[in-house]
């Protein structure tokens, strides 16, 4: 059968009343900002995209504390531009935006709020290995016309859609609107996605773990001993040998694990600590928390449900374990036997 665009996917899901238009209409502008990305990631050196923002010795820095990359602020751009003006939005957040912003007043506003990390993986820009986009949509609250910060604290449950696009050897968008998790390739000869991958499971077990093992003796020990087992292989308390992988840009280990299966931590550690974690709640953990669990997968702080975190900051960081549901479990059984 020939494979449905993502349009159509979106217009079967308006049809089947799981999503109303202007949420189709929302995810079809972010979807063609993320096209636009893939063409200005693809140029690479000859974009004059590579390095950092900013001029030397006064680089351009985020309220994260990090460096930008040209990348960062050029998606980032590309993403506010698209959205501005759609009529389906009332207000944006961003990694790369100190607070959020209500849509001007001169564009007319829709129910949603969107969230992104407009390019994940930034320190793999330059040494080019894999970047990509996160993205999650929450409903405005009713009677708000001009959203704040506080307006977009809501927990990932809440979330309506959520998505990532990985700019790999293909461009390919991977969404959920809350009935499963699938995946469009861009057909770069028409310019379109096309659904290559429908209602996606994740295996439940798992030989494959992603960390940033240099990070290994600043863990809590429940982690400590979590990993150890791992390392330890079939002699060790698991039973059985485990494969390790790290991209460093999270996009691309999580489409590892929903293709593959495997687990991904990025776990409280020395270096991390005081800011509660690296990874942020409420444009990365919590859009690909909401993906995962879609496709059977689970997702913890090690201590909690990531969807239920109730957050405090838009620029919160948590704790992150996700991947193969039983994994997930373990992980989740040593924090609460050792934490
Ligand atoms: P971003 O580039 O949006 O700031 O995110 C980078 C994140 C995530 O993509 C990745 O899993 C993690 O940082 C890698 O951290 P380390 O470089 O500490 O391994
Ligand atoms: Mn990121
Ligand atoms: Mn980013
Ligand atoms: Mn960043």
């Amino acid at each position: 059968m020939k494979p449905i665009s993502l349009t159509r996917y979106l217009i079967q899901e308006q049809h089947a009343g799981r999503i109303n238009a202007d949420l189709r209409l929302l995810i079809e502008v972010v979807a063609r900002a993320c096209k636009t990305i893939s063409i200005a990631v693809g140029k690479g050196a000859l974009g004059g995209v590579l390095g950092d923002a900013g001029t030397p010795g006064a680089q351009s820095m985020n309220i994260q504390g990090e460096a930008q990359k040209k990348l960062d602020v050029l998606s980032n751009d590309i993403l506010l531009e698209a959205n501005a003006w759609g009529g389906h939005l009332a207000g944006l957040a961003s990694e790369e935006m100190d607070h959020s912003q209500p849509i001007p007043d001169a564009f007319q506003r829709g129910n949603y709020l969107l969230l992104f990390d407009p390019l994940d993986g930034s320190s793999n820009i330059d040494v080019n290995i894999s970047v990509g986009t996160i993205f999650s949509v929450l409903r405005c609250p009713d009677g708000v016309t001009q959203p704040g910060d506080e307006h977009f604290l809501q927990p990932g449950t809440a979330q309506v859609a959520a998505g990532y696009t990985t700019y790999g050897p293909s461009t390919m968008l991977v969404l959920t609107v809350g009935h499963g998790t699938h995946a469009f390739t861009l057909d770069r000869e028409i310019g379109s996605f096309v659904m290559t991958a429908r209602d996606i499971r994740i295996p439940e077990e798992t030989k494959e773990f992603a960390i940033n093992m240099s990070n290994q003796r600043h863990w809590e020990p429940p982690m400590q001993r979590y990993v150890g087992d791992l390392l330890a292989g079939k002699e060790g308390p698991r039973g059985k040998d485990f494969n390790m992988r790290w991209v460093a840009s999270m996009v691309a280990d999580v489409h590892r694990i929903l293709t593959r299966g495997g687990v991904f931590f990025y776990p409280i550690d020395a270096k991390c600590r005081d800011k509660g974690g690296k990874l942020r709640l409420m444009y990365e953990a919590n859009p690909m928390s909401f993906i995962v669990e879609q496709a059977g997968g689970a997702a913890s702080t090690g201590r909690q449900r990531m969807l239920e975190v109730t957050p405090t900051g838009l620029h919160q960081r948590v704790p992150v374990m996700l991947g193969s549901r039983k994994e997930v479990e373990e992980a989740v059984r040593y924090h609460a036997e050792h934490g």
